[in-house]
């Protein structure tokens, strides 16, 4: 039987929390696929907390499946606005753990409204988007979609395979935290001029060479721009009919971050009139409708990612940036000892909470 302690209010450094559980914990997952339970069920030998996966989203309606849990585990696309805030409150469920690092889908304000402490697994493995973001690069640069489906067809015509050499290029990265150095990194090897945009420039890159500029600068020189920053108020659509008429044409745009830092119309009317080159998304403005569902035999009703997967010049993953086996496994172990540290009452250095960032 799981035990409450009410009343008490904890004081956590900066955070207010209204009560901590004192034994095991009931976790209900959203959103959950067998991936999830495969890697949360191996790390829970060490730490024995009781788990429900549930595939459906999270919202202010399935948040009802979550009675009688002592806490909620989420991802990216679950949507936790006040309403599904509140349910969890009269519930008297009062941590959510995110296990992806992007909070944008939380309203902060209204979890501490309701004392909900909020998680989040901060870096689990910034190789594993890295890694995919030069993924897409250089499937869409050589085109080894394309030449993968000829050869099987037993096509050997390299006509309209053209790419170009990425070593001596410029590759702009927007958001140079631990995504986008890793990304850095992993570039270095080609022998490229980076050129980053982060309103916090980071001085051990600029040492090795990162060339910090204003993010029309950034657009304006790379042959190759990638996005690396979190999704809030000021990058929402940073990528926009204005700042696509500033790339320098012909670029290749990848986006590994969140699909709103990308205004979708805009984009394709920039690839219709070449301004630019190449895009590779991982994430997409509306991808909590599609992402992470078999459709294949469904009629996608959503017309522009439509439009953009008609482009020969444009490659779509459905937000596999974190699906490595080692980004797996430290997600699981983070997620659950930061619910090992909100139960024992200890520091949580991985909470947010609309506090932090009024205080930052
Ligand atoms: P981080 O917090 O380490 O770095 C973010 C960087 O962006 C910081 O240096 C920050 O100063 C910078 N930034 C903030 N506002 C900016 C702005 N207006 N313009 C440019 N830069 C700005 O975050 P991390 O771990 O590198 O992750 C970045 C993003 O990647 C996450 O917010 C998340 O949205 C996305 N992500 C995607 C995944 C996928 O599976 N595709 C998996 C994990 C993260």
């Amino acid at each position: 039987m799981i035990s409450h302690i009410f009343g008490n209010l904890y004081e956590t450094g900066l955070f207010t929390v209204k009560q901590r559980t004192t034994s095991g914990m009931k976790i209900a997952f959203y959103s959950s696929k067998g991936y999830d339970r495969e890697y949360f069920e191996k790390i829970n030998e060490d730490y024995g907390f009781e788990f429900n996966f549930f595939e459906t989203r999270l919202n202010r309606y399935t948040v009802a499946l979550a009675k009688g849990h002592d806490g909620i585990c989420a991802f990216v696309n679950d949507k936790i606005n006040e309403n599904t805030l509140r349910v969890m409150d009269e519930e008297g469920i009062h941590v959510l753990a995110l296990r992806c690092a992007g909070f944008n889908n939380v309203d902060l304000e209204a979890a501490e409204k309701y004392g909900i402490t909020v998680l989040r697994v901060p870096a689990y493995s910034p190789s594993a988007v890295a890694e995919h973001a030069l993924a897409l690069i250089l499937t869409l640069n050589r085109k080894v979609h394309k030449a993968y489906n000829r050869v099987r067809e037993g096509n050997f015509s390299l006509e309209r395979l053209t790419g170009f050499n990425i070593n001596g290029k410029t590759i702009g990265v927007v958001g140079t935290g631990s995504i986008g150095q890793a990304f850095i990194r992993l570039m270095r090897g080609f022998d490229v001029k980076t050129v980053a945009y982060d309103p916090f420039p980071n001085e051990k890159l600029q040492q090795q060479g990162v060339e910090y500029k204003s993010l029309e600068d950034v657009l304006s020189v790379s042959d190759i721009i990638s996005l690396h920053c979190p999704l809030t108020p000021d990058t929402y659509q940073l990528i926009n009919k204005d700042t696509l008429a500033k790339i320098k044409p012909g670029a290749m745009l990848i986006n590994t971050s969140r699909g709103k830092l990308i205004n979708t119309e805009d984009t394709i009317e920039a690839l219709k009139n070449k301004q630019l080159g190449n895009l590779g998304i991982d994430v997409y403005a509306e991808e909590e409708k599609l992402f992470f569902k078999d459709l294949s035999e469904m009629i996608i009703d959503d017309d522009k990612i439509a439009r953009l997967m008609a482009f020969p010049n444009v490659l779509v993953t459905a937000h596999q940036g974190f699906l490595t086996r080692e980004a797996l496994e430290q997600i699981a172990k983070t997620t659950l000892q930061n619910l090992k540290d909100y139960r024992d009452g200890v520091n949580l250095p991985n909470q947010v909470s609309a506090a932090h960032f009024r205080s930052a």
